[in-house]
Parts: structure tokens; sequence; C-alpha cells
């Protein structure tokens, strides 16, 4: 199966579906991410907050397959804003994975309350020239974190990954993103452990008439709107299932129903924009 890429405003290319690696530790994440390259998964998805960088390292490097094949993320928490501290973040998450780039370096939170996302991202821009971090990015970042960032710095993100699923739809910050060039990520597609997206009578309705699991449906809708999906999984099977989503479509009607099980375009999201 080959995934489909997204072209970021750095002209660099995001395969449209990679593996997110939270909770995962770092001896699990390396053989989830061995079993998912021999699928065929060649984007993976971590963070300095996870703690699984080396394993994704590790992961990567067992495969054998040259580390510039492979799209990775990571990202700095709250302990990194300010002062330059992203720099000394990124130098030491690129020593826990033994990699001399990223290809996507996000800010993890904008913390409002502490006001520091604004100086952070100059230190961003700063490893972008240098050419550490490919491309950088945020999370969790609400249309007015975005509107300030545009506002007072250079570079205009080239994602924001924010929590997104059918029951949590987030449609300003997809419209901002749309119309400033920013690729909206969806963390927790298939809205995580108890969120009951896949439980949906309508998601299994639809699954079934279309052949499909449950989850390959909720995948699909995010493709299917432009939107980069990073499903986790420990389970070979699974990803599987997860990465067979591009031979098939949802209809319009599919489309529509699949709308009425949003909740509220920011339902549940905490409101200090926290995230995991
Ligand atoms: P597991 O790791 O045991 O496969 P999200 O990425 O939206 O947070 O979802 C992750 C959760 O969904 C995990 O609990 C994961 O469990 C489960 N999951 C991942 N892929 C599938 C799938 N294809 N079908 C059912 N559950 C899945």
């Amino acid at each position: 199966m080959t995934v489909p890429t997204i072209t970021l405003n750095t002209g660099a290319e995001i395969p449209q579906l990679g593996l997110g690696t939270w909770p995962l530790d770092d001896a699990q994440v390396a053989d989830a991410v061995e079993a998912a390259a021999s699928l065929g998964y060649r984007h993976i998805d971590t963070a300095t907050r996870y703690g699984n960088e080396a394993g994704v390292g590790e992961g990567i490097r067992r495969t054998g397959i040259p580390r510039e094949q492979f799209f990775v993320t990571t990202k700095l928490d709250g302990e990194f804003q300010g002062d330059d501290k992203a720099i000394g973040g990124l130098e030491a998450a690129l020593d826990r994975m033994g990699f001399d780039y990223v290809d996507l370096l996000l800010m993890h939170w904008p913390l409002p309350g502490r006001d520091l996302y604004v100086d952070t991202w100059r230190t961003f821009e700063k490893l972008h020239a240098d050419g550490r971090a490919r491309a950088i990015g945020v999370s969790n970042f609400r249309v007015e974190h975005l509107e300030r960032l545009l506002a007072e710095t250079d570079v205009v993100p080239a994602v924001n990954q924010i929590q997104l699923n059918p029951h949590v739809t987030r449609p300003a910050q997809r419209e901002y993103g749309e119309a400033h060039g920013i690729v909206t990520e969806s963390w927790s597609p298939l809205g995580g452990d108890g969120a009951g997206v896949l439980r949906e009578p309508v998601v299994a309705q639809l699954a079934e008439r279309v052949g499909r699991t449950p989850a390959q449906v909720v995948l699909r809708w995010h493709v299917q709107q432009g939107l980069v999906v990073i499903p986790k999984s420990a389970n070979p099977d699974r990803m599987r299932d997860n990465l067979a989503i591009f031979d098939f479509a949802l209809s319009a009607e599919d489309m529509d129903a699949l709308a009425t099980l949003s909740q509220g375009p920011d339902a549940g999201v905490d409101s200090n924009v926290s995230g995991h």
C-alpha cells in the first residue's frame, strides 16, 4: 500500500498517514516501528514528552531502510519554551534518536498562560534555518495562537497537529490552516481509548456496508478531507488495517452521515490546550 503525501509549505512531502507512538515505551516502540515499516509505514510521530525517542531511532535503524526514507516528527514541551531552550531540547532529542535532523519539529503546546510561544517560535526558526528541523510546526494551537505567530514572526508553521476526530471536528483551526497553507494533522484520529468513536452505530453500519472496519472508515473520513493522520497501534494487524484506506472512498452521503457525530467544534478539548 503506497501512502499519498501532502506537500508542506517547505516543499517537503509528508506521508498522509503515520504511526502514532504514545504511550509506547522505548522497547515497545522499537518493535512497533519495525513492524510498521515492514508494512509500508514511513512516517513516525513521537515527542520528547512520550519518553520513547530512543526507541523510535532504534526501530528505524533495525529496519535497515535509509533514514532519509522516513518522515520523523518530534515535539518539545513546555520545559523547552523561552530562552532558546529549544536548541538544547532538539539536540538532546536528536542524540536520543541517533539522528542529525528531524523532518518536523513541533511545539507541543502553546501554554498561553506563560506567553512564551512566540519567543519559542523564533528559536524554532533558528533550528529550521540551520537544517536540524527540516520543517517546523505547532501542536494544540488555537486560531488566536496561530494569528500571533503569523503577525509577529517570519516562518509560517508547516503543520498544526490537533485533537481531531468525528466527535471533535475543529473547523476554525482547519479553515485557518487552509487559508494560510498550514497542514492540519489529527492526533488520536480514532478518538483514543474510551471515546467511543469506533463504537458509534453510524460508523459500524457504514463499515458493514462498505466492507471495511470501523477504524478504516474513520481514518478514511480524515484523509478524504486532506488531513494527515497518525493512528497509534502496537498491534501489526491493526497497523495493516489502518494503512489500507487508500483503495476505497466514502460517498458524500457517507461523509454527511459521519458529520452527524460531531459533538461540537472543540468538544472535550482541554481549554488550557494541554493534550497528551
Ligand atoms: P492498540 O494499540 O491496542 O491497537 P488513537 O490513535 O486515535 O489515539 O487510537 C489509539 C487507540 O486505538 C489504541 O487504543 C489502539 O489500540 C486502538 N486502535 C488502533 N488501531 C485500531 C484499529 N484498527 N481497530 C481498533 N482499535 C484500534
